[in-house]
């Protein structure tokens, strides 16, 4: 049997308490629900036990896509995810990621900083737009919710990546 390409959904912070694990299950669950030719997976950042300095290692550089779910920590995006990203390269390069930013005020000033470095750094192939949340009108309802408007702004994250995954492998 061939598997399915697979892509990875990012939880982009680690702290106690943290909302990015349910957002991310719900991102999961619309983006399962409306792809059957791409297989998303959550993957937590805090599994990984990041060290500080580390050499290049191609951990989840196998996965053909990303969608990072991550918070506005003090005017940008998580430590722990930048370190992720510097933990590859070459792996990065022309694949898909979306981006699920969120805060009480909305994620706008992450998504724009984590989309410059995605899309001049590392050369990815960054879906827009990015899906901002504020917590406030979300928190908890519409993490059931796989209808409304921002579950059709994730529908059109995951149409977006499941083309450009099926553009380079044909
Ligand atoms: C260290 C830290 C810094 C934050 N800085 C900002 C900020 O600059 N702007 C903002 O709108 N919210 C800010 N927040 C609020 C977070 O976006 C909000 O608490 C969110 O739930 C954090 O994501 P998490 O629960 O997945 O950790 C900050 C939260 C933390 C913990």
């Amino acid at each position: 049997m061939v598997s399915k390409p697979l892509v990875y959904i990012v939880i982009g912070s680690t702290r106690v308490g943290r909302a990015g694990p349910a957002i991310a299950q719900w991102t999961r669950d619309i983006a399962a629900a409306r792809s059957s030719t791409v297989d998303f997976r959550i993957l937590d950042l805090i599994d990984f036990n990041l060290p500080l300095h580390s050499p290049h290692i191609p951990i989840t550089g196998y996965a053909q896509g990303f969608v990072f779910v991550t918070p506005i920590y003090n005017g940008s995006y998580p430590g722990v995810l930048k370190l992720y990203l510097d933990y590859l390269k070459k792996e990065w390069a022309r694949k898909p990621v979306g981006i699920v930013s969120y805060s009480h005020r909305g994620g706008d000033r992450a998504a724009v900083q984590l989309k410059n470095i995605l899309r001049s750094s590392l050369q990815m192939n960054v879906i827009d737009p990015p899906v901002l949340m504020k917590l406030d009108d979300v928190f908890p309802i519409r993490y059931a919710e796989t209808e409304g408007p921002l579950s059709d702004q994730i529908n059109a994250i995951v149409d977006k990546i499941c083309q450009s995954i099926e553009a380079r492998t044909v």
